[in-house]
């Protein structure tokens, strides 16, 4: 009898009738601690867990309890080792796959066994359902296990016309399904599934990251690990929701910043085809906070390390393990590097066919730490960091871009950005004047607002000191480009780390909001990143051979027809003041109307990703952006001056939701004017109320400053939004009407259907 914990934060000892059992300190990772000896079999026995979250353990907010799952495992005597299979595919082509199978077999008896072993391989459908007759089968093998010990049997199927993963729109991310069988004595005493993937990564210095022979640019985002309103409590639909907006921005690939995250996740990943980092520490020996992992590093590394390669080397969408993040012992010349030669010996224990890295803010190429890693992680490096004339002379560290130098000191390893710009925003707020610059530290009336108002302007060119705005990144990107990619600091803001005012609760880097609405830069990389879905699935069609052929022809471009223009139109009392516009497009060509008069027709300019009329003289009205592409009609955009607040709108993102207790419906809220028209300022006091089997268990707006407590019914709408998170009551099933009220305005209702299906996830 086990009981496995996906995530328990942290220093958790468990205890079973009083006497100790086991724990694990770090909260991120997963365990197993053995309860047989201490189980009164045929009696109530009584298990508790003993939790310490100390403070000043994170730079970030961590949570707190048992925020994923525990499960109470019961064996046979003789049984298959926790995360006891191991796939690989050594050898990938369109007509065969090889893939290998390492099973480790327990025996906890005090006696020899003999056990057989088999497996049999399964397409899995796109619900993650087994699809018919077994593909390949590996046939039984028997060996022996010592009293008390432990086997590893190794074995190949070949897999014939193999269904590749690679991640969309130009791939599927294909699964398959191992179900492997223990007997002894003829008699079935374990059956473990294993899901994993068919594909080829190779690491080309040149290109970068080449999937199953393509070469795919990484488009990526750093993401922490809590779900915003809901705190860090994994939940799965919620985790779910967060990487469909991000591929509906053009994302591709996500950096689990700084931690492993819940093993759900991998599978969400897995199934939706993102590429992805898995990340185990923030610190080693060296503190970041006073009382983080570098507390226990000495003697936890190689566990939590072995721990999170085990767990999560199955997964086809990890293609990389890092060992750290801005380890404090970057700084260290040979002693630093000792402990990073060390980490990756352990990974190429655990698994040898995937590399290993470790992110440097500060690390230079000469020195000895970057080159004991087989893939070069730079943040904000590449960029360069403090390069503008204010940092002259102070005694802040300031770095040249480092992509050129890092490149000639490695020609032999992919370089990257794995966190880039850092820029910061809040949603929706413009605060004048704009800088004439393409990016800018952000400071009090320079991008910032001031202490007291705690905002950041989402003109979308500011960002912390070390950082760079969008735009600037995306130009040294393609400076370079022999650099694989890079991953945003960061995809959706998190819980702490509120930089650069920090009395409030969330942080300003992400490109979308806690509640989980876009800011404008959203749109900036949705310019630059969202490729042509129809061109994909007609890759997906011709399959992989021509895939190649077609990826050689064809670099996916943008397609997706968009434009966004910002600020919001709505400025009484700014008649008559120069108030910039932009426009983020997929275009490269625009011409801008003010109220039926041309602003002027502006193409992209080479290293030039927005189109910006900074001169334009505020009148209330329409701005209207007419754009082009290789010189023909692309698309276009409005925006209108709104009347005053008339009415609410309610979407919800499913309404038909499972009563499981955990599957959720995100529903945002809107306030229009009399005409319907979303009003992009309001901010309306909005009740929440809901009839029917279902709760509210939370609600968000996005904003940074507000320190309402998330199960508030009453929220504030910010930039003209909010959100109501809607959970079933469990069991019970029917029809549920959420209403949100404002005094003065029309209500709005939208309904849900509840019950024991609700929609695939
Ligand atoms: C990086 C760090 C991240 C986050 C970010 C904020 O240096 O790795 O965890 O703190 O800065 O800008």
């Amino acid at each position: 009898m086990y009981l496995d914990i996906d995530g328990a934060m942290s220093y958790a000892t468990v205890w079973l009738n009083g006497r100790l059992v086991g724990g694990w300190p770090y909260g991120y990772n997963s365990w197993r601690v053995d309860l047989t000896p201490y189980v009164e079999f045929g009696a109530r026995n009584q298990l508790a867990i003993r939790l310490d979250n100390p403070p000043e353990s994170a730079r970030w907010y961590p949570g707190g309890g048992l925020y994923r799952d525990v499960r109470l495992t019961t064996t046979a005597p003789v049984h298959v080792a926790q995360w006891g299979t191991t796939v690989t595919t050594p050898e990938v082509s369109e007509r065969s796959a090889t893939v290998h199978l390492a099973v480790e077999v327990d025996n906890t008896t005090g006696a020899p066994v003999q056990v057989q072993v088999e497996t049999e391989f399964f397409e899995l459908d796109a619900q993650g359902r087994p699809q018919g007759e077994a593909v390949a089968r590996i046939p039984a093998v028997g060996f022996d296990i010592v009293a008390g010990g432990s086997t590893k049997a190794t074995s190949r199927a070949q897999i014939a016309s193999p269904r590749l993963w690679g991640p969309p729109p130009t791939q599927q991310p294909n699964l398959y399904l191992a179900v492997t069988t223990v007997r002894r004595g003829g008699r079935v005493v374990d059956r473990v599934e294993t899901r994993f993937g068919i594909r080829d990564v190779q690491w080309d210095p040149d290109r970068g990251v080449i999937v199953n022979g393509e070469h795919i640019v990484l488009n990526g985002v750093n993401q922490h690990h809590d779900l915003g309103a809901l705190g860090a409590a994994f939940n799965r639909r919620a985790a779910q929701r967060q990487l469909e907006i991000l591929r509906d921005m053009g994302v591709n690939a996500i950096r689990m910043a700084h931690n492993p995250p819940d093993p759900q996740l991998l599978e969400l990943t897995d199934r939706m085809g993102f590429l992805v980092i898995d990340e185990v520490f923030d610190s080693w020996e060296k503190k970041k906070t006073p009382l983080d992992f570098h507390l226990v590093f000495p003697e936890w590394h190689e566990a939590d390390l072995r721990a999170m390669l085990r767990r999560d080397r199955n997964h086809p969408s990890v293609i990389l393990w890092s060992v750290g993040n801005e380890v404090g012992e970057q700084y260290d010349g040979e002693e630093g590097a000792a402990i990073g030669r060390r980490l990756v010996q352990i990974v190429r224990e655990e698994d040898p066919t995937r590399p290993a890295t470790a992110s440097m803010n500060w690390a230079k190429a000469d020195m000895p730490f970057p080159a004991e890693f087989d893939v070069i992680n730079l943040n904000y490096q590449g960029e360069g960091i403090r390069q503008e004339p204010e940092f002259e002379g102070t005694e802040r560290i300031r770095t040249p871009p480092s992509y050129p130098a890092f490149r000639a000191a490695f020609p032999d390893k992919v370089i990257f950005g794995s966190e880039t710009a850092s820029s910061l925003s809040t949603r929706g707020t413009y605060l004048f004047p704009v800088t004439p610059l393409q990016s800018a530290p952000v400071r009090d009336h320079n991008g910032g607002g001031d202490s007291a108002r705690q905002l950041v302007s989402a003109y979308e060119l500011y960002a912390v000191d070390f950082g760079s705005s969008a735009d600037k990144v995306f130009a040294t990107l393609d400076r370079h480009p022999y650099v694989a990619g890079e991953f945003v600091w960061n995809g959706f803001d998190y819980l702490g780390e509120p930089t650069p005012y920090y009395s409030a609760r969330s942080s300003y880097s992400g490109l979308i909001d806690l509640a989980g609405f876009p800011k404008d830069r959203f749109y900036l990389y949705q310019a630059r990143w969202r490729p042509d879905l129809i061109v994909g699935a007609f890759a997906e069609r011709i399959k992989f051979k021509a895939v190649l052929l077609f990826s050689v022809l064809w670099s996916p471009r943008p397609d997706l027809p968009m434009a966004h223009i910002l600020p919001h139109w709505n400025w009484p009392g700014r008649e008559g003041e120069v108030t910039p516009v932009h426009v983020f497009t997929s275009g490269d060509e625009a011409e801008l109307f003010l109220n039926g008069v041309s602003q002027g027709r502006k193409k992209k300019g080479p290293y030039q990703y927005r189109l910006r009329w900074d001169e334009v003289v505020y009148e209330p009205g329409e701005l209207h952006v007419r754009v082009w592409r290789g010189g023909r009609e692309w698309t276009e955009a409005r925006v209108q001056t709104t009347g005053a607040p008339a009415r609410l709108a309610l979407e919800a993102d499913r309404t038909a939701i499972g009563n499981d207790g955990r599957d959720l419906s995100f529903i945002t809220l809107r306030v229009l004017d009399a005409q319907g028209r979303a009003i992009r300022n309001a901010d309306s006091l909005v009740r929440f109320e809901i009839e029917g089997p279902a709760t509210l268990v939370a609600t968000d707006n996005g904003d940074p400053r507000d320190l309402t407590a998330f199960p508030s019914p009453e929220r504030r709408a910010f930039s003209g939004m909010a959100l109501a998170i809607v959970r079933a009551v469990p069991g019970q099933s029917g029809t549920v009407r959420v209403v949100a009220r404002s005094e003065g305005l029309e209500p709005a209702t939208v309904e849900l259907r509840v019950g024991d299906d609700g929609e695939p996830r």
